[in-house]
Order: structure tokens, then C-alpha cells, then sequence
């Protein structure tokens, strides 16, 4: 039998496309067994660009036939409870894009199913796969002792947008929420306040979140995020005792150090090692550590469990917003 681990495919869409199967269609020691859509053309063309024999618009039928051990359920966030209960409740490995459903409630069911099955399981939360982003991070705690404010920022300009999928999922938990999980990525520990303002600014639906959080270490996170805005801005702060790095993980990082300023600068690329976007925003590295993650038996890092404290955090900003 082959030792490479079998992973089944449902949605066929623009993140499969774009990110999600380029970055498995470069592991050898994957076998995508099956791809399953509801539309046929976008079935046929995506299972013809990977080259994956065996297609279905039924996954129930998809999981029978092909027997794997993980499935990817890339799906709009509203369509995705039933499908990932079904898949934990047959002890199957599951890989989510964000948002980890539209609730609180549904990340927290979805944790307890995995928990119970003993399924291991992924949040695509890529924000903290970028390499550059990754490589600020560790140099700010290995040389500031530990990072004691961090701030992410992520701006739009959604004026001619509607709310996400007819507002079956609101902004900052469908999108915004890179930035949040982000800022809990930087601290490195959980929050223990928050203080924040959510406005619905020129919509029917909210579109602007600027938060103020204390974690348990005492470092304070800062987000700034609003969707009617001058374009799209996605940008990270993290800073230690003489040192702080300020990270635009699309295009560059620069380190200010003992007073310096500038002292270092290191592209999204040369971070990464590749040109490529999925390589340089985090895709393939997400995906590279799931599977790793399978074949070694552990816990990935943005697993269901880890992604509830991520909507507890969501949760929060709207609790404590006036
Ligand atoms: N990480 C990021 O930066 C990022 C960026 C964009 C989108 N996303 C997330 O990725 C997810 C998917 O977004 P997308 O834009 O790729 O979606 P999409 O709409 O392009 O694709 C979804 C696909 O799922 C198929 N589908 C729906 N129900 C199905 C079912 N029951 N069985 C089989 N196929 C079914 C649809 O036909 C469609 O082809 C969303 O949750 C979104 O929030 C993440």
C-alpha cells in the first residue's frame, strides 16, 4: 500500500483553484483521491487541471467509494456545518478555509466533534504561514524578550460591495478575522480584555472594528480594520525591548533596533524563497504543515480547538463594543 496520505476534495471553486491544490498538487507524498463540486464544468476543469480521476457531485458517495483519510471542505462559510460534522463523525481528517463556520457555536461544535472522534483538523488561518511575517515574529521575541505591543491593521474599499454572501456571514468574522487571529498569533498568548468600537460606517452592515486588547502577559494588541477605506491595506506591528518589526506581508518587512532605524529590510519573497504568491502569503505552507501534521499524528497549530479562541475573540468585540 502507498505511504502517501489520501486526501479527497470538495468545492471546486476560487481558493481550490488558486491556492489550495496547486500548493497539494506539489507534494509527493499526497494522492488526491477525489474531487467532488456541484457544478459539472467547475468539476470537470479543476479535476482536468490536477489531474484527479475520480469526480462526484455527491461528497458522501466521493468519501464511500475513495476511502480517504482527509478531506478538504473549501466552501462558503455558511454551507460548511453539516458537511464537516458528517466528515468528523467518520473519523476523518478535515482541512476548513476561515471562517471556521458563521458562530462562535458551530467552531465550538465542530472542536468537540473532532475532539471526540479524535480527528485531526485545520483552520486555513495562512495570515500565520506567511514566511515574512513568521520570520518578524521570531526575531522580535528572540531579541526583544517578548513581544509587549503588536498591532494589525486591514483595510478595504467594499463601498460597492454587499454584505458577504447576502450577509449570511458578517465581515470581520468572514474576513477581517485574518487580522484578529493574527494579533493572537503576534502576543503568543490568549487576551484577557477587550475594548473596541464596531461601526456600520456608509452600510446596513457593519464595516469598521478598531479594538484595543490586553493579554495575559500584559501585551497590548491594537486592530484597525474598516471596509470603506481608501483600497486594500493588510499590515502587522510587532514590537520587543529595542526592537520592533512593521511588516506589509504583501510586499516587505523593515526592523528598527537599538535606536536604528531600518537596520533591516527583507522582502515577502526573498522570505519566502519563491516569487510565487501561494508560497509568499502563507497557502502552501498551511497546507504543507497539515499534511505533515497527518503523517506525524499531532495537533495542527490552527486546529478546530485553537480556531474557538479565535471566535471567542470575535465574540468579544462585539460584547464589549458601545
Ligand atoms: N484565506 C483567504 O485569504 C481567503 C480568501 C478568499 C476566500 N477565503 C475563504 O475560502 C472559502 C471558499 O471561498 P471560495 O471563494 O473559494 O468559494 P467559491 O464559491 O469560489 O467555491 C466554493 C465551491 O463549493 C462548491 N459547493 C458548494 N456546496 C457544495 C456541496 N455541498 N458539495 C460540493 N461542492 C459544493 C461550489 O459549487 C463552488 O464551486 C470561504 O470560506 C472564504 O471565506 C479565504
Amino acid at each position: 500500500m502507498s505511504d502517501k496520505v489520501r486526501v479527497a476534495l470538495i468545492g471546486a471553486g476560487g481558493m481550490a483553484n488558486s491556492v489550495h491544490y496547486p500548493s497539494l498538487a506539489e507534494f509527493d507524498d499526497v494522492e488526491l483521491v477525489g474531487l467532488c463540486d456541484l457544478v459539472e464544468d467547475k468539476l470537470q476543469a479543476t479535476a482536468d487541471k490536477f489531474g484527479i480521476e475520480r469526480r462526484y457531485t455527491d461528497y458522501r458517495k466521493m468519501v464511500e467509494e475513495t476511502g480517504p483519510q482527509a478531506v478538504y471542505v473549501l466552501m462558503p462559510p455558511h454551507q460548511l456545518f453539516d458537511i464537516v460534522v458528517w466528515l468528523l463523525k467518520r473519523k476523518l481528517h478535515v482541512f476548513i478555509e476561515k471562517p471556521p463556520g458563521v458562530s462562535r457555536e458551530q467552531t465550538r461544535q465542530m472542536a468537540h466533534w473532532a475532539e471526540e472522534m479524535g480527528c485531526l483538523t485545520m483552520v486555513a488561518f495562512n495570515r500565520r504561514f506567511i514566511p515574512v511575517l513568521r520570520y518578524c515574529r521570531d526575531k522580535v521575541r528572540k531579541e526583544g524578550g517578548y513581544i509587549h505591543q503588536c498591532v494589525a491593521t486591514f483595510y478595504k474599499d467594499h463601498r460597492t460591495g454587499g454584505p458577504y454572501y447576502d450577509g449570511a456571514v458578517d465581515i470581520l468574522t468572514s474576513d477581517a478575522i485574518h487580522a484578529v487571529d493574527a494579533l493572537r498569533f503576534m502576543a503568543g498568548v490568549e487576551p484577557v480584555k477587550v475594548a473596541s468600537s464596531v461601526r456600520a460606517l456608509g452600510r446596513h452592515f457593519e464595516t469598521s472594528f478598531n479594538v484595543l486588547i490586553e493579554f495575559e502577559n500584559g501585551c497590548v494588541g491594537v486592530l484597525l480594520s474598516n471596509w470603506m477605506t481608501g483600497g486594500r491595506v493588510h499590515t502587522f506591528e510587532m514590537h520587543g525591548f529595542g526592537i520592533s518589526a512593521f511588516c506589509d506581508a504583501d510586499t516587505q518587512a523593515f526592523f528598527h533596533k537599538d535606536n536604528e532605524l531600518n537596520v533591516e529590510v527583507i522582502s515577502a519573497t526573498d522570505a519566502a524563497g519563491s516569487e510565487a504568491r501561494h508560497k509568499s502569503y502563507g497557502f502552501f505552507g498551511e497546507n504543507r504543515h497539515f499534511i505533515d501534521c497527518i503523517k506525524a499524528n499531532q495537533e495542527p497549530e490552527t486546529c478546530f480547538t485553537d480556531a474557538v479562541k479565535t471566535m471567542d475573540l470575535v465574540e468579544a468585540i462585539y460584547r464589549q463594543a458601545w
